[in-house]
């Protein structure tokens, strides 16, 4: 297969040259100390070089100092650091509202906000204020690292260099090097990363690069799916942590990136590639125009200190249940175990149909549709519980309070194709698969990419192997069928595989 082109590491030539050069890195520059620029300052400081630390004025400046100093007071208080640590760490960084400051810097790295137009002028502004052996990187999340090197003089020492949140804690760094990047420097750039205790992944210029290609669709099409009415969203998130097993939510998530920079991503992922799927979703522009724009204002989809909302814990009322479709003995002991009464359907107050697709079909054929919900457990925890038209809410609650009691978290969903966890999980497998088969990036990388960049405990393609190839495709054609959505149509190779009977991707890889 053609694939493996963005591979990490490069020739053992340029490995080599790599590590001999990358002792060079000894002080660095950070040009915006929001987020992502105060924690990537702490990583480089935590690493031993001389950061400094560039804001446009001083309350933005002392705001920096705040995200470093309780960032590095956190991990104080966890044991994590001493205060003689601590101490070392702030006292590598500086503080300046100059540029010029910078002339001196073996490496800048830039993270301001997401709009090419400041980032031109801030590569204008730093090529002409730094030394002419310094490299510029910018954090851009999906912006285009070519356009951005083509306004310096020295387009052959620009790359990108993209940290995830929290940059102290993601192990990720993407190096992004374009077509005018110098032979070895990412090399280079990828040894810093490593002396920084990150993994690098090099890969080529595309919008989003590996990680955010891959991830906002998904969060974008979770806020599709929330203002379809599919779920709610405390539900869509715990489904996604229990049932996918992901560290967070994509409402929580999209929260911790900022909603306005996930807008952002999505306009330049629509931008590159007119897929509809990522046109921002229109719930993300309410939001951010409402000032509502995840953790950093205080309020997103989540408010700051909201309280939980109250799961129902209603004792089930229906004396009597039913179970049909696939496993329906062994589902029947256990509540019968739990204490519930079994008996069939036309009797039942309750009938649970397990299923993994749409259920309404078995509705329309009970005397009381209206009793019948779909039933579909995913991995250990998760139960999504979907309502047809005609399911009454006394069914549904009743249902909701049964999965409690044998223990599962219930998702209330819609009957819909592939309901929640499979419905966000196969079009983002999907989508690696079309990325690994345009020759972007190998499985590995887009793997190690995925688990370090976003925590997730498993990469795409590990993933697609514990599924199944053939679940994975003929759940692509179910919500392809259902929503029309051409990229859910399942990617060439993966119907490809499945065809001729290949059990895992890896079979075929180089
Ligand atoms: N800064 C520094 N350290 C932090 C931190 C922060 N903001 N948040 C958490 N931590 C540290 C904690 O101190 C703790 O460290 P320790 O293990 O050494 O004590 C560790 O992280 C775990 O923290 P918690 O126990 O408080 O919380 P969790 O176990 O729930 O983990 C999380 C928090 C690491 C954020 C985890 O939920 C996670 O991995 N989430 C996924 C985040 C993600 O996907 N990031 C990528 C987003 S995409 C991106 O950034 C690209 C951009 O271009 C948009």
């Amino acid at each position: 297969m053609g694939a493996g082109a963005g591979s990490s590491g490069g020739s053992a030539f340029s490995v080599r040259w790599g590590e001999s050069m990358a002792g060079t890195f000894e002080t660095v520059g950070v040009v915006g100390l929001g987020t992502m620029g105060a924690g990537i300052a702490e990583v480089f400081a935590r690493a031993g070089l001389a950061v400094t630390g560039v804001e446009a004025d001083p309350a933005a400046l002392e705001r920096g100092r705040g995200h470093l100093e309780g960032s590095t007071g956190r991990a104080l208080a966890r044991g994590k650091l001493t205060e003689a640590e601590r101490a070392e760490i702030l006292g590598r960084v500086s503080f300046t509202t100059s540029l010029e400051d910078l002339a001196d810097a073996d490496l800048v790295i830039e993270a301001i906000p997401e709009v090419m137009d400041y980032k031109r002028a801030l590569f204008t502004d730093l090529d002409r204020v730094c030394k002419p052996s310094a490299v510029l990187a910018t954090n851009t999340s999906s912006l285009s690292v070519t356009a951005i090197a083509a306004t310096t003089t020295r387009p052959g020492r620009v790359v990108g260099m993209h940290f995830f949140n929290p940059a102290p804690v993601m192990r990720l760094v993407e190096v992004v090097r374009t077509v005018t990047t110098d032979d070895g420097l990412a090399g280079e750039v990828a040894d810093l990363a490593r002396r920084l205790g990150k993994t690098p992944v090099t890969v080529g210029d595309r919008a989003g690069f590996v990680v955010n290609r891959l991830l906002l669709p998904y969060l974008n099409q979770a806020a599709v799916l929330l203002e379809n009415g599919l779920a709610g969203r405390d539900d869509i998130d715990a489904a996604m942590r229990l049932g996918a097993g992901f560290p967070m939510g994509p409402f929580a998530l999209l929260d911790l990136i900022g909603l306005d920079t996930s807008y952002e991503i999505c306009e330049v992922l629509f931008r590159e590639t007119r897929d509809r799927r990522h046109a921002p979703a229109p719930i993300l522009r309410e939001l951010v125009t409402a000032g509502r724009l995840g953790r950093k204002s205080g309020e997103g989809f989540h408010r700051a200190e909201e309280p939980r909302s109250p799961s129902p814990h209603e004792k089930p009322s229906a004396a009597s249940v039913a179970v049909l479709g696939e496993g329906a003995e062994e589902f029947s002991a256990r509540l019968s175990g739990a204490g519930f009464k079994i008996v069939d359907p036309e009797g039942a107050e309750l009938v649970l149909a397990l299923s993994h697709t749409p259920v309404v079909e078995r509705a329309v054929r009970l005397p009381h549709p209206d009793r019948l919900v779909g039933l579909h457990l995913v991995g250990d925890q998760v139960a999504e519980i979907a309502s047809t038209v005609l399911t009454s809410p006394d069914a549904a609650r009743v249902a909701h309070g049964l999965l409690r009691i044998i223990g599962r978290t219930p998702v209330p969903c819609r009957d819909r194709a592939e309901f929640v966890v499979d419905a966000l999980l196969y079009p983002y497998l999907n989508d690696a698969v079309r990325m690994y088969e345009s020759g972007y990036a190998s499985i590995e990388d887009i793997d190690t990419a995925m688990k370090l960049g976003c925590g997730y405990p498993a990469g795409p393609f590990e993933t697609l192997d514990r599924l199944g190839l053939e679940t994975v495709r003929d759940g692509l054609r179910a919500l392809y069928a259902e929503y029309r959505e051409p990229s859910f149509a399942p990617a060439p190779l993966l119907d490809q595989l499945v065809t001729a009977g290949v059990r895992s991707i890896r079979d075929l890889a180089p």
